[in-house]
């Protein structure tokens, strides 16, 4: 059975993945430090496929950790969801996000290198595109100016294995450049589990549904698009997880190192997911326009289609059940995984 190492299995993305690759029959090793999660989304994970993962609560800077792991089991590909991830809290703690992101990949690398394991998946972002000239965005997009440490850590990660890349072309790399995932497992057992006031918006939509939050704070509604609040590409996360095995699938060929964005490839605005959420729902969302928030664009949205070209892959879910899911999550997990 082919083995595949999946850094970050307990956090949000990394639970959606591990269920495909549990349901596409691949083998998972996971490891996590739960620094941003804990270990009953793992066990949803089984309740959900009826499998198992082989789970190491474990911190990716953990270079004895990591040997001892690589010395049990021999792995083909890794898939690397672990990382610090909250855009605003980076601004406040840059070496804390450096140090976890950056050197977590580096000590990974230098450890799949010397067990020859040279397949890596990466969990990019649409962050790293930046404010850009024209959209939508595609892979040959020209990156702007991204203003954040968060942001800084998914390019400088991305120019590392690139480096790599081009000094060892044994290397088989895919870079997946995530825009915004949201929505959850159709089961409600697993989802997004903020800690806190809820940074992104469908979490903070569903904490405002279930009556933890009065009101959904709009940023901004002068922009310039449709209806003057920001447009997003909202991507369902059970979507963006089966890319992960489309890529899996592309990296057993001699690849080199390739880059996909995955979206659904349509943007709605703050006021279009209310709306959506509101009518799948029954439940009124009340809300204030707020000032825009620091460091936001008006518009992101991507063409995914070399994803479908070379992948195979394409978002079937559309931005309805991403509300649906999302609100059965929320509804069923009032206080998340507690
Ligand atoms: P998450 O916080 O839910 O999951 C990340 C997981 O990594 C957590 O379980 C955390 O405990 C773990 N982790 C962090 N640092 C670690 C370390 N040093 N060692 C071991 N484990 C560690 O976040 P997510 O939304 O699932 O994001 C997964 C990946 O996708 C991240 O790399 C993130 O940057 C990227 N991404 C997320 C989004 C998004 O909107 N959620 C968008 C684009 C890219
Ligand atoms: C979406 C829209 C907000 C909350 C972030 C990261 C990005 C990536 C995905 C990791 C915007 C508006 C939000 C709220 C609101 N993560 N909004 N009220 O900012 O597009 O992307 O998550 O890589 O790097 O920056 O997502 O969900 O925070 O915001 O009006 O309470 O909703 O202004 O227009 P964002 P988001």
């Amino acid at each position: 059975m082919v083995k595949i190492l999946l850094t970050g299995v307990a956090g949000y993305i990394g639970s959606h993945v591990a269920v495909e690759l549990l349901n596409a029959g691949y083998d998972v090793i996971g490891i996590d430090n739960l620094s941003n999660s804990c270990d009953k989304s793992i066990q949803a994970v089984s309740a959900i496929t009826k499998k198992n993962i082989t789970f190491y609560k474990s911190d990716i800077r953990d270079e004895d950790a990591l040997q001892q792991i690589f010395s049990q089991h021999i792995i083909d590909a890794c898939i690397h969801c672990a990382g610090l991830k909250a855009v605003a809290e980076s601004v406040e703690k840059p070496l804390e996000y450096y140090d976890n992101n950056i050197n977590g990949t580096m000590t990974l690398l230098k450890v799949m290198r010397r067990f020859g394991c040279k397949n890596m998946i990466f969990s990019s972002s649409a962050t790293v595109y930046g404010d850009v000239d024209a959209l939508p965005i595609t892979e040959q997009t020209t990156k702007r100016d991204c203003s954040n440490p968060y942001g800084q850590s998914k390019n400088m990660i991305e120019q590392i294995l690139q480096d790599l890349q081009n000094s060892d072309n044994s290397w088989n790399i895919i870079l997946l450049r995530y825009f915004n995932p949201i929505g959850a497992h159709k089961s409600g057992k697993i989802g997004e589990n903020p800690q806190g006031i809820p940074n992104n918006l469908m979490p903070y939509i569903t904490q405002v549904a279930i009556g933890k939050r009065p009101y959904l704070n709009v940023f901004g509604n002068n922009y310039n698009t449709h209806d003057g609040t920001g447009v997003r590409d909202y991507i369902h996360v059970a979507d963006l997880a089966k890319g992960h095995i489309k890529a899996l699938d592309a990296i057993k060929i001699n690849c080199g190192l390739k880059i996909y964005n995955l979206s659904a490839g349509k943007g709605y605005s703050v006021l279009d997911i209310v709306k959506s959420f509101e009518k799948v729902t029954g439940i009124k969302i009340p809300y204030q326009i707020k000032p825009p928030r620091n460091g936001d664009i008006a518009a992101c949205y991507a063409d995914a289609s070399k994803a479908l070209k070379e992948l195979g892959w394409k978002a079937e879910l559309g931005i309805d059940d991403m509300c649906i899911d999302a609100w059965n999550w929320q509804k069923k997990n009032p206080d998340g995984y507690k």
